[in-house]
């Protein structure tokens, strides 16, 4: 295996960082507050509690054997951690991690640059991989199933065909759209898993971590504020907490208690179960215009202006877990605990969500 480079990872042996004291304050983007925050191992890692148990393991079995590790898949909505999570494999085992993303590969010259450029037991994130280009997915599977990539040379019938051998390496696949990965793709993987929303008592930790690591003082009604406002969602979690940093440190003494949080994203126009503007337009627009449903996803999109794409894979998996809407054959409906959620009265026909509570099963 190529051993992972001292600047950003683990030592020579492959052992993991020991926990780090206070992050220095990242400058700038969004990127580096989330990458500042990132758990870098197993124990660092706060919930998703079977999956990190599984992940050991197979980890642990990759690194007493010299195995390379199977190519794993984690699929869920954005901000739960796949990124994070293959960060913490690749520091882990000890190895060089590379990151891509399905649509940064658009042609098959492009996978072959990157997959020549691994070392041996390297790890390769492809981020949003249910939108790689059918070729370059099909010249995939020979490097994950055999470590080869069979190359063209020269054009037309004077064409060559030559075989690279690879290093072996551990694809790890990140999807927010499980369903439409091709049955042939998802079979080259060893291992998927779908992640879930965290529960309140997890938000509520990495609340507390991050507000360490950025130096912010917060007590438990602070952090269960911010968590139970977050979606379940830790990146979304880790952006609020910045935010009603901001009021605390302009309104307050910068510690953030129950109140200044919840005054914070109220005016951030964050409600009391995580939803956000876009979210209760979503709502509002299938329980007044659509008359609760059911509703195609098209004619939504079509009414609030936005990407059906975003709707699919950030807006309707929330709302869908907490029961404010359900899928049915003919369409979107709101639920009971949607429209109650939204002030309004719901029509008699309007379905209980299932979980039958405003707040789902998650808090
Ligand atoms: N920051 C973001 N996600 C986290 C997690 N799962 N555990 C700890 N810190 C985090």
């Amino acid at each position: 295996m190529t051993r992972k480079k001292h600047t950003d990872g683990p030592s020579g042996a492959g052992e993991p960082e020991s926990p780090r004291e206070v992050a220095p304050e990242p400058k700038g983007s969004e990127k580096a507050w989330q990458a500042a925050l990132r758990p870098r191992t197993f124990d660092e890692y706060i919930g998703q509690r079977e999956l990190i148990d599984n992940l050991k393991v197979s980890v642990r079995a990759a690194k007493q054997n010299g195995w390379p590790l199977d190519h794993f898949l984690f699929a869920g909505p954005p901000g739960l951690g796949k990124t994070t999570l293959a960060h913490v494999i690749a520091n882990e085992l000890g190895v060089n991690l590379h990151v891509s993303s399905g649509p940064a590969i658009d042609h098959k010259g492009m996978l072959a640059s990157l997959l020549t450029s691994l070392g041996e037991g390297d790890a390769l994130f492809i981020d949003e991989i249910h939108r790689l280009a059918p070729v370059v997915e099909e010249n995939l599977y020979p490097a994950m199933e055999d470590f080869r990539f069979d190359l063209f040379i020269g054009d037309g019938p004077h064409a060559k065909a030559v075989t690279m051998q690879l290093p072996r390496f551990t694809l790890l696949g990140a999807t927010t759209r499980m369903g439409l990965l091709s049955a042939p793709l998802l079979d080259r993987f060893g291992f998927h898993w779908q992640l879930r929303y965290y529960e309140l008592p997890d938000m509520c930790a990495i609340v507390k971590r991050s507000a360490q690591l950025i130096g912010v003082t917060i007590d438990k009604d602070g952090a269960t504020e911010i968590a139970r406002r977050a979606r379940g969602t830790p990146r979304i979690a880790n952006r609020l907490l910045r935010r009603v940093r901001d009021f605390a440190a302009v309104e307050r003494d910068g510690a953030i208690d129950g109140d200044i949080a919840g005054s914070a994203l109220d005016r951030l126009a964050v409600d009391h179960a995580g939803l956000d503007t876009l979210d209760r337009a979503y709502l509002s627009v299938i329980c007044e215009r659509f008359d609760g449903g059911p509703v195609g996803i098209e004619a939504v999109a079509a009414s609030l202006s936005e990407e059906r794409g975003t709707l699919e894979e950030v807006v309707e998996p929330f709302l869908l877990q907490v029961g404010f809407i359900a899928r049915t054959p003919r369409g979107r409906v709101a639920t009971a605990a949607g429209y109650q959620h939204m002030g309004l009265a719901a029509p008699t026909k309007a379905p209980s969500g299932g979980t039958g509570s405003a707040q789902g099963r998650l808090f």
